[in-house]
C-alpha cells in the first residue's frame, strides 16, 4: 500500500468515528507534550476468519497500536505473517490453538471478538446460538484468567446474547467490570449514515445518527430525528420507515447479496476497526469520544441496552440517556423491549447452564 493510500485509510479511520470528526481533538495525555501514544496491545480473537482478517489488516493501520495479537483455532500464522509485513508501529504475533491463547491475551488492553460462525442458510437461529455461545464462553473465561483488566468488544452474534453471556462469564470468574465489556452496534450506525446521507442528500463524511437498542432485527433502533445534518428538504414519515427498516434488514441485505457465501466481512471489519479506534482514544484520554454502543445500561428498565457512550481512560466514562424521540422512534421502543429483553434472558440462562 502506497503512503498516500495508507494516509487516506488512517484518516478515513480516524473520521468515521462519530464524535472525532466533530472534536478533532488529540488525546490529552501525550499530545500535549507532544510526545508519542502510549503502547496499547489489542488482541483479535477469530483473526483468521471473514471478518477477523480485514479487521487484523486495519488494527495494523492504527498508529495507536503497539502491538497486535491475532489468535484463532486455525490459520494465524499465515494471516500474522501477511499483515506482520505493512509499514505501521504495530508488532504483530499469530497464535493458534488452545494452548496459545493465553500468551496471546496476556497484557491485553482491548480484546475483540469476531470469533464464531456467522449465518448460514439452513442454520436456525438456535444452532447459531448454541455454537456462538459456546465460542463466547470458552474465550471470556481464558479473557477473566489472563488479562481481566481489558476492554473487551464482542462482535460475535447474536451481540443481545453474547454480551449478557460474557458478563456472567466475568460475574462468575470475579472480575466483571460493567465499563469495559462493550457490544459492537458500530455497524448499524454506519449504515444508518450511509442510507440517511443518501436519501437527504448531504456529505455522509458529515453525518451522525445515533442507533439505539439492540442489534438485530426490530431490537435496532435508528433515531432519525436526531440524525444531522439535517437534510435539504424534509424527509418524509414514509421516507424515514423505509430508511428504518433498510438499517435493520442490513445484515440480511448482505447475506442475499452474497447468496449463500457468508454475512457482511468488510463493513463489519471496518465498523469493528472505527469502534476499536474509539475506545482506544478514551483510554488514551482523548475526551469528548462518543460512540453507540450496546452496553450495561440504566436508560431503560432493561439491564443492557445500546446508546450512546461517552468512552474515557476506564472504559465506559458516561452512559448517555437517549434525548427527543419522535412518536414513531417511541412506538419502535417499546416495541424492541419485549424481543431484547427475552435475548438477554437466554444469555443469562445459556451461561447458567455447564
Ligand atoms: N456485530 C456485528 O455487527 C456482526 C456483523 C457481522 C457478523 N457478526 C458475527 O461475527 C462472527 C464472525 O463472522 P465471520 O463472518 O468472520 O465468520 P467466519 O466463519 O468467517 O470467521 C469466524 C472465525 O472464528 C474462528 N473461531 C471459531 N471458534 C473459535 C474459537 N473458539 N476461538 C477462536 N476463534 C474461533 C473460526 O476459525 C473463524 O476463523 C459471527 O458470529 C457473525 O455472526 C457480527
Amino acid at each position: 500500500m502506497s503512503s498516500a493510500m495508507r494516509r487516506l485509510v488512517g484518516s478515513a479511520l480516524k473520521n468515521a468515528s462519530s464524535s472525532s470528526f466533530k472534536t478533532n481533538v488529540m488525546p490529552r495525555r501525550f499530545y500535549s507534550s507532544g510526545g508519542s501514544p502510549p503502547p496499547r496491545k489489542v488482541v483479535v480473537l477469530g483473526a483468521a476468519g471473514g471478518i477477523g482478517q480485514p479487521l487484523a489488516l486495519l488494527m495494523k493501520l492504527n498508529p495507536l497500536v503497539s502491538k497486535l495479537a491475532l489468535y484463532d483455532i486455525a490459520g494465524t500464522p499465515g494471516v500474522a505473517a501477511d499483515v506482520g509485513h505493512i509499514n505501521s508501529r504495530a508488532e504483530v504475533a499469530g497464535y493458534m490453538g488452545e494452548e496459545q491463547l493465553g500468551t496471546a491475551l496476556e497484557n491485553a488492553n482491548v480484546v475483540i471478538i469476531p470469533a464464531g460462525v456467522p449465518r448460514k442458510p439452513g442454520m436456525t437461529r438456535d444452532d447459531l446460538f448454541n455454537i456462538n455461545a459456546g465460542i463466547v464462553k470458552s474465550l471470556c473465561s481464558a479473557i477473566a484468567k489472563y488479562c481481566p483488566e481489558a476492554i473487551v468488544n464482542m462482535i460475535s452474534n447474536p451481540v443481545n446474547s453474547t454480551v449478557p453471556i460474557a458478563a456472567e462469564v466475568f460475574k462468575k470468574a470475579g472480575t466483571y467490570n460493567e465499563k469495559k465489556l462493550f457490544g459492537v452496534t458500530t455497524l448499524d450506525v454506519v449504515r444508518a449514515k450511509t442510507f440517511y446521507a443518501s436519501k437527504a442528500g448531504v456529505p455522509v463524511e458529515e453525518v451522525d445518527v445515533p442507533v439505539v437498542g439492540g442489534h438485530a432485527g426490530v431490537t435496532i433502533l435508528p433515531l432519525f430525528s436526531q440524525a444531522t445534518p439535517k437534510p435539504n428538504s424534509v424527509l418524509s414519515e414514509e421516507d424515514i420507515k423505509a430508511l428504518t427498516k433498510r438499517t435493520q434488514d442490513g445484515g440480511t441485505e448482505v447475506v442475499e447479496a452474497k447468496a449463500g457465501k457468508g454475512s457482511a466481512t468488510l463493513s463489519m471489519a471496518y465498523a469493528g476497526a472505527v469502534f476499536a479506534s474509539s475506545v482506544l482514544k478514551g483510554l488514551n484520554g482523548e475526551p469528548n469520544i462518543v460512540e453507540c454502543s450496546y452496553v450495561q445500561s440504566n436508560v431503560t428498565e432493561l439491564p443492557f441496552f445500546a446508546s450512546k457512550v461517552r468512552l474515557g481512560e476506564k472504559g465506559v466514562e458516561e452512559v448517555l440517556g437517549l434525548g427527543f424521540l419522535s412518536e414513531y422512534e417511541k412506538q419502535g421502543l417499546e416495541g424492541l423491549k419485549s424481543e431484547l429483553k427475552s435475548s438477554i434472558e437466554k444469555g443469562i440462562k445459556s451461561a447458567s447452564e455447564n
